[in-house]
């Protein structure tokens, strides 16, 4: 080997892929997901082992282990470095193994059409997207400290899903009264009864709705104390929203009259990073392109979200990013 040869080449050429990365890391994938949900990853980041039981689950933990992420010693097995970053970032893996799969699997019949409806597993998405924002507890523990700093108010999450986002700052801002609507009544329905059960009832509402803004009030509004709302919050809807809509301002603009005195806004979304090859962008960007554009949904670009804080009078107060194209921003009114 020359000194000039790279250890580990990068290879950005056409044709990164081999039929076996193909075949094995839909299997992979598949394997990641159900250790996922019988709570081998959360065991395994915690630090303990873990020890199949059954035929079934020494199957999982075998391909695992041929996979690369977990070794095994006696009956127990363990996390590579590998299976760390792999458990780390399973929401990700559930995402686009089950929550877009529906998707993904209409193309076959849709060579006519210029766009598909999106068909996800909103509860797979949910769960998923959590399980994202959960691996980086220092954007969300800045959050809440800018949101307990200031004077007790209400943080309402447009589209919140299973509200993961909300149960996490119900600690870290414990006086703030919390309000989370999402379209999936069937998703809000779960986590209502899991805030209820964890005697939160007081503290958060959950609605059912739209929040994209229309020429109508959405009929959820009518339950929330608008003039209560300080800051309003929103994490990978924006795009989507912008691009059913007018753009990102006019999405922003029409939150801004529901909640006359917001003043604050946190706003997390995947920008656009182009690249025409699958290596020349961060993993996972490729594949939440494709989605987005197959669906009909366009990304944006930070330009292009920084232009529209700009314009409605929004100034960053802090900018984080998480896996390069995952950026939550903290803004506030000049
Ligand atoms: C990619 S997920 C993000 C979930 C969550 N905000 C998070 O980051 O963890 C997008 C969410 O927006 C919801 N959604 C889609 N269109 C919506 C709309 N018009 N109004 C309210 N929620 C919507 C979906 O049901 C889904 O829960």
């Amino acid at each position: 080997m020359t000194a000039a040869t790279p250890l580990f080449q990068h290879s950005s050429a056409v044709g990164d892929f081999t039929i076996r990365d193909v075949i094995e890391g839909q299997t992979a994938g598949q394997l990641i997901v159900a250790a996922d949900d019988w709570g081998w990853w959360t065991t395994l980041l915690g630090g303990d082992t873990i020890a199949p039981t059954t035929g079934i689950q020494q199957t999982v933990a075998d391909g695992l282990v041929r996979a690369g992420f977990l070794t095994r010693r006696g009956h127990r097995y363990h996390l590579t470095h590998t299976g760390h970053d792999v458990g780390k970032n399973r929401g990700f893996v559930r995402v686009a193994v089950r929550g877009w799969e529906p998707t993904f699997r209409q193309l076959s019949d849709s060579a006519h059409r210029e766009y598909i409806p999106a068909a996800t597993e909103p509860g797979e998405v949910a769960r998923g997207c959590t399980d994202i924002a959960r691996r980086r507890p220092e954007i969300f523990a800045a959050i809440g400290r800018t949101i307990a700093a200031d004077t007790p108010g209400r943080t309402i999450d447009l589209g919140c899903a299973d509200a993961g986002r909300i149960m996490a700052l119900t600690e870290s801002a414990p006086e703030e009264t919390f309000v989370g609507v999402d379209i999936e009544a069937e998703v809000i329905d779960t986590a209502t009864a899991e805030f209820a059960r964890m005697g939160l009832s007081d503290r958060v509402t959950l609605l059912a709705g739209s929040v994209q803004p229309e020429a109508e009030p959405p009929a959820w509004l009518s339950a929330v104390d608008r003039e209560s709302v300080t800051t309003a919050m929103s994490f990978f809807l924006l795009h989507q929203l912008a691009s059913d809509g007018e753009g990102i301002a006019a999405v922003l603009r029409g939150w801004m009259d529901w909640f006359p005195n917001v003043r604050r806004l946190v706003i997390g979304d995947g920008y656009l990073l182009e690249a025409p090859h699958w290596t020349g962008q961060p993993w996972f960007s490729p594949t939440y392109e494709i989605y987005h554009s197959i669906t009909g949904v366009r990304l944006w670009t930070r330009e292009e979200y920084e232009g529209a804080f700009a314009d409605l009078g929004w100034s960053v107060a802090r900018r984080m990013e998480d896996h390069t194209m995952l950026v939550t921003t903290i803004l506030e009114r000049e």
